[in-house]
């Protein structure tokens, strides 16, 4: 670990919000850059991110440097006044290189190799891509190191890759020496008495690769944690070699909203500058509520401000049916991720491309060009942006409540061979936020082993495996004053998956006042289940409540006739199905105000949110009808000027900035 103070995002922003994209300017002839410049500067773009996949263009034969273009692109970008955050290109490598050393392709768990002609093809255990990758590394930062237009460095894109190649296995196998230190403990931890399963020598052990029935979990679970590992290695090594040549500037590498594949809590701990890359559907209802869990969660992992580093200005190509984005929701859903935190709304990418996989991926500049609205749109948010920039920087956000989100257990939780495979970790976290977005109350989230001591209210939406640390985490939570909200399948397994006895921890059991958990009973897609209160979905629980715990909903029919569906003792909850959404919300709307957490406004109409960032109160219309919003108090829209006293009128995805 690096040691000193490092630079922030401020270091980058300074005192503006970055405005920008990927710009991919190989695939255009140079007499375009010149457009794209006069564009960039019509628009207020300040900021791109240049190098993303030019890999086989930097380094066309193998050791080759061809840095000419990139030497013109930075000096245009600084001639104009825009900042580079510059990329290594080591997410889409020159296909001599699997040509040349096809040990550099990733293998999928069915033996078959990922060739090249796609991108991401790289294996992160390859030791000669490593060293391609390094060698383009050193060579980029001694070139642009102190060139006046490099504000931020971007290693890779999106590290989301696997790999169960024989290399990938040799460095399993040391990551498990290193986890295990011997053969005993690894069987022991895997629980390998199982189906004759016990490993007597560790070159035995491989990548868990295609079987004839259900793979060992905990060694599915421990290669989830290895390609987090090894990503981060090759994260780290690059990052290392751009901080030696300048130690001054900021660096990151983009997630994925709410992606499997990295322990994000970990890896935001190796980066200066926390970035994500954020693509809700423009067509589904709960788009916004989506969009703003992952900007809650990225916020949260930065501990401060954060990039947007990727959407979309209008239409993906990835989804089955691509729509674009109506009039004004570009702007209001970029607005959204200022209001929670983001210092800076980019794209991907700047150019919409004429040829290649993603030509009907939308850009900044679309196909219809200059005077097409979606180019039309961006230049209006770059003007709101660069309105409120100053004002907006170095004011921070917080939420009231923290979310707990792990990563280990969604792997733990998410293997074959569970009670129900309609239970969705990912789904489950929308569900409960949603009902907390509803309520209009604001969301930090943490780690179950973070320190929670400031939140008055701490909800877990499901954590399937806790650590002893977790489980002791919580409990002196609550018996230090804090409320807690737990939904099922929580405490059911250690870090190795073994199930704690009992079905649940015993420790967590006291807490809630679970007496015994006899069965689960999970319920079919469409099924639901009748409580006293509302109804119930995905999941039920036979339990019984312990003398002291307060029985808050009962099961109505069925074989659960009046067990308790949502339990309580004290400051503890446990919610043992899927509440439908508003009785959810209106089961953590009463929690909140028990814990003595308000809602952010008063009032809010449905659909309509309001966001504190500092003393600035965001207020965004997510309807297309106009609405008129209580907001007590004299304020200046920050976005026209105007004064505003106790009402604020927003059209169709209208926003206003009011600061007292
Ligand atoms: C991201 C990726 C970009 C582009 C974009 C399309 O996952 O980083 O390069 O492919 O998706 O939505």
């Amino acid at each position: 670990m690096p040691t000193g103070k490092r630079p922030t995002l401020d270091d980058a922003t300074r005192g503006r919000l970055l405005f920008g994209g990927d710009y991919n300017p190989e695939q255009w002839p140079e007499e375009t850059w010149h457009e794209d410049v006069r564009l960039m500067r019509d628009a207020r773009v300040n900021s791109v991110t240049l190098g993303v996949f030019s890999w086989s263009k930097l380094e066309p034969r193998p050791g080759a440097r061809e840095f000419g273009w990139l030497d013109r692109l930075m000096d245009l970008m600084h001639d104009n006044g825009i900042g580079v955050v510059l990329a290594t290109p080591t997410a889409s490598p020159p296909p001599w290189m699997g040509h040349l050393h096809p040990d550099t392709l990733p293998v999928d768990q069915d033996g078959r190799t990922e060739w090249w002609g796609g991108r991401q093809h790289f294996s992160h255990s390859s030791a000669t891509y490593r060293r391609y990758a390094a060698a383009i590394t050193e060579d980029l930062a001694a070139r642009y190191g102190d060139h006046p237009a490099l504000t931020m460095w971007h290693i890779n894109n999106e590290y989301c890759t696997y790999d169960w190649s024989d290399e990938a296995a040799a460095r399993f196998r040391h990551w498990l020496r290193n986890r295990y230190g011997t053969l005993d403990a690894l069987n022991e931890a895997w629980g390998t008495a199982f189906w004759s399963q016990g490993y007597g020598d560790w070159a035995e052990i491989h990548t868990p690769r295609h079987a004839h029935y259900l793979k060992n979990p905990t060694q599915v679970l421990d290669f989830r944690r290895f390609t987090s590992d090894m990503l981060l290695e090759c994260y780290a090594a690059e990052r290392d070699i751009v901080r030696r040549a300048t130690p001054h500037l900021p660096v990151t590498t983009n997630f994925m909203p709410l992606w499997s594949g990295q322990d994000a809590w970990r890896w935001a701990e190796e980066e200066d500058v926390v970035s994500v890359d954020l693509y809700p559907d423009p067509r589904d209802p709960l788009g916004a509520q989506s969009g703003a869990l992952v900007q809650d969660m990225t916020r949260s992992q930065a501990r401060g401000p954060w990039m947007l580093m990727e959407q979309a200005a209008g239409p993906v190509n990835w989804r089955g049916v691509n729509h674009p984005k109506p009039r004004g929701l570009n702007r209001l859903w970029s607005l959204q991720a200022v209001a929670r935190g983001a210092d800076a709304v980019c794209y991907f990418q700047w150019r919409q491309s004429r040829q290649g996989a993603e030509k009907f991926h939308s850009g900044m500049v679309s196909h219809a060009g200059e005077e097409g609205r979606t180019y039309r749109e961006v230049k209006q948010l770059g003007a709101d942006l660069a309105r409120i920039g100053a004002e907006v920087t170095g004011r921070h956000t917080a939420g009231d409540i923290a979310i707990l989100h792990d990563w280990h257990a969604w792997w733990a939780g998410a293997q074959d061979g569970r009670p129900s495979g309609e239970v969705d970790h990912p789904d489950v976290l929308r569900a409960w936020y949603r009902a907390l977005w509803e309520a209009h109350l604001a969301t930090d989230f943490a780690h179950p082993e973070h320190d929670l001591t400031a939140y008055r209210l701490v909800v877990v939406p499901q954590l399937y495996a806790l650590t002893d640390a977790a489980i002791d985490n919580l409990r002196a939570y609550v018996h230090g004053g804090g409320t807690l909200v737990c939904g099922f399948l929580t405490g059911v397994a250690d870090e190795d998956d073994r199930v704690r006895p009992g079905g649940m921890d015993a420790r967590l059991r006291e807490l809630f006042g679970i007496r015994t958990l006899h069965e689960w009973w999970p319920l079919e897609r469409e099924e639901t289940v009748e409580t006293d209160g509302f109804r119930g979905t995905l999941w039920s629980e036979e339990i019984e409540e312990s003398a002291d715990a307060s029985v808050e909903a009962a099961y109505m029919g069925g074989e659960l006739d009046g067990l308790p569906a949502v339990l309580r003792r004290g400051r503890a909850w446990y919610v043992s199905t899927l509440p439908e959404p508003a009785a959810l919300r209106g089961l953590l709307a009463r929690v909140a105000a028990d814990a003595g957490v308000r809602p952010v406004l008063d009032g809010l109409p449905d659909g309509v949110e309001a966001v504190r960032r500092g003393d600035l109160l965001f207020v965004l219309n997510h309807g297309r009808e106009p609405v008129t919003v209580q907001v007590p108090g004299t304020h200046t829209d920050l976005l026209t000027g105007a004064t505003v006293t106790d009402t604020v009128a927003l059209g169709r995805y209208g926003v206003a900035v009011l600061r007292p």
